[in-house]
């Protein structure tokens, strides 16, 4: 079988009028978001609420992949068809989480560094077999007071270097994630900083080992005032994400994707509409949105049976806004005309 270039593959993710939906929740986080609204939190809840995302009527009108964690991308639809399969065949790209989690980093209380490098080429051979063609993995970066430290991001751009280069030797597009956290009561401007830092620091690894950023999707923040202090404007997320960006992120790369981090599905959408607005753009960028994505859906959903269509209209919607802000074409007016 003769592999599909990394290019190609990012290609397709990145394509005009579509975004990237993160359904790649562990099983722990995904049975607190079950808690959350009352449904049982087991194997086959998890099953059912993500076959309700993945066969959402329109849903890979603005789809063009999904981020799947092992447990998932080894579960099948009620006719049997795996999800992977069921992806593919909308012409959606399965794509994997394959970072084991966060542990804390001796001698630096509060920050943390990301595992899962051992043994990670077999588990990508197995999951490029299932159908997987790109791959996550997630660092997280805190700010605070004397936070970030200078070795924490080193040691996270490190790993996500050694993670990007065994994806592209099995021929797996990495999507690096270095994620700026939005906790904390920090300025904009802070935050700035901290992603300036961050992204220079993981742009200098990549380069050291040897990554083709051509093959190479970089999954990041937005830059945010941190969540205690409120909402920033959209201009303001706009002017210091925009400046951030083309100053730290080399142009080759193949495309640039936003996580929502805890911001609110319609002020996610808000903000990435400012950002296109900015356009154009050296890299193409879209959405790769979990919780704004899906939070409304979970709660439309709440484990009825009944309410699954109700739910999918809700998740089509927020897909639909998000296309729109992609394409800098989203005003708030749009939330209410159904
Ligand atoms: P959020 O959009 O909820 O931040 O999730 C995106 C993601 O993939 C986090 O790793």
């Amino acid at each position: 079988m003769k592999k599909q270039s990394l290019q190609s593959i990012a290609k397709v993710m990145m394509q005009d009028g579509k975004g990237i939906l993160a359904a790649d929740a562990s099983a722990t986080t995904m049975n607190k978001r079950l808690a959350a609204v009352g449904v049982e939190q087991d194997e086959e809840w998890r099953r059912k609420y993500r076959q309700l995302l993945f066969t959402t009527p329109g849903f890979s009108e603005g789809i063009s992949g999904v981020i799947l964690y092992d447990g998932t991308i080894r579960q099948s639809a009620d006719d049997g068809t795996p999800f992977a399969k069921l992806l593919e065949q909308h012409g959606v790209v399965p794509g994997i989480k394959v970072d084991k989690g966060k542990v804390d980093l001796p001698n630096f209380p509060g920050e943390q560094v990301t595992e899962g490098l051992d043994g990670l080429k077999e588990r990508l051979e197995e999951y490029y077999e299932m159908g997987a063609r790109f791959a996550k993995w997630r660092a997280v970066i805190p700010i605070g007071e004397g936070l970030p430290n200078e070795a924490a991001i080193e040691a996270n751009a490190h790993a996500l270097a050694r993670y990007a280069g065994i994806c592209q030797e099995v021929g797996i597009v990495p999507m690096v994630e270095p994620e700026v956290l939005i906790d904390g009561d920090h300025t904009i401007g802070r935050c700035d900083a901290v992603m300036r830092a961050t992204l220079g620091t993981v742009f200098y690894e990549l380069e050291r080992y040897r990554i083709d950023l051509t093959g190479t999707i970089l999954k990041t923040s937005m830059v945010l005032s941190g969540k205690e202090r409120g909402m920033d404007a959209p201009e303001a997320v706009a002017d210091h994400t925009v400046g951030v960006l083309r100053d730290m992120v080399p142009q080759e790369l193949a495309g640039v994707v936003f996580l929502s981090g805890g911001q609110f599905p319609e002020q996610a959408s808000a903000n990435l509409n400012a950002i296109m607005r900015r356009g154009p753009h050296p890299w193409l960028m879209t959405f790769s949105y979990s919780r704004a994505l899906q939070e409304p859906v979970l709660s439309a959903w709440e484990g009825v049976d009944a309410n699954i269509e109700e739910a999918q209209r809700v998740f089509k919607h927020r897909i639909d806004m998000n296309v729109a802000a992609r394409a800098a074409q989203y005003d708030s007016s749009m939330e209410n005309m159904e």
